[in-house]
């Protein structure tokens, strides 16, 4: 399987965001990456459907978006209206996460469960066969441009080998300090999708030389 960078927009500059992104697509990355925060589930607050909608209009690439908020069934038609993708939804706090799941796919989109650093792995296990993908977190959701936890690729090799073994048809994507020293890591781990934030969008070298060092 071909490994994709999903760029995350969370530490772009909002006041130039469409050329942001549309650099970003021009250079190559495979999926646009929407993190939304709700101030509750997480301690920060990012940006809602109505951003989300606009983004979709500035670029054709896939969106990636991960809710980081309590009571997600209620927003999912939301950014599914607003052109999302792909959407991912957390297994901490959620006593429901099946039924979540079905929502997302009833709005005929690609599900993702999330599952933060302090979470085992094991848990998402009686999800997996209603899954389109599986994003491990690499750092504790809330912000970008922390350093990766290196405890996490265990996670990523076990769930790896479960899904080879059980010839399951889903994808493993990783989020959090991902960086051209970290890429390697995880990617021989076994992850597919790579979130990556500010290596990309607060690169010293400029957006289109960092997704050039990426994919090379
Ligand atoms: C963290 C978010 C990540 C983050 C990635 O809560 O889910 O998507 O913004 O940013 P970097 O690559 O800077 O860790
Ligand atoms: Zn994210």
């Amino acid at each position: 399987m071909k490994t994709l960078i999903s760029a995350s927009i969370l530490n772009a500059d909002f006041t130039d965001l469409g050329k942001q992104i549309q650099t970003a697509e021009k250079a190559g990355v495979d999926w646009l990456h929407l993190d939304i925060m709700d101030g509750h589930f997480v301690p920060n607050i990012s940006f809602g459907p109505h951003i989300a909608s606009l983004c979709r209009k500035m670029t054709s690439l896939p969106i990636d978006t991960h809710l980081m908020i309590s009571n997600p069934d209620q927003f999912i038609e939301a950014f599914s209206e607003a052109g999302s993708n792909y959407i991912s939804v957390h297994i901490e706090g959620n006593p429901h996460i099946h039924r979540t799941l079905q929502i997302i796919h009833k709005m005929n989109r690609k599900a993702g469960i999330v599952v933060n650093p302090g979470t085992p792995i094991q848990s998402i296990y009686s999800v997996l066969p209603i899954v389109d993908f599986v994003l491990i977190m690499t750092v504790n959701p809330g912000f970008g441009g922390q350093s990766f936890i290196p405890e996490t690729l265990e996670k990523i090799r076990d769930l790896s080998a479960k899904i080879e073994n059980e010839h399951l048809d889903v994808m493993i994507e990783v989020d959090g300090g991902i960086t051209n020293e970290t890429l390697p890591l995880v990617k021989n781990a076994g992850a597919n999708i790579l979130v990556v934030g500010s290596f990309i969008f607060n690169n010293p070298d400029g957006i289109e030389q960092a997704v050039k060092t990426l994919k090379g």
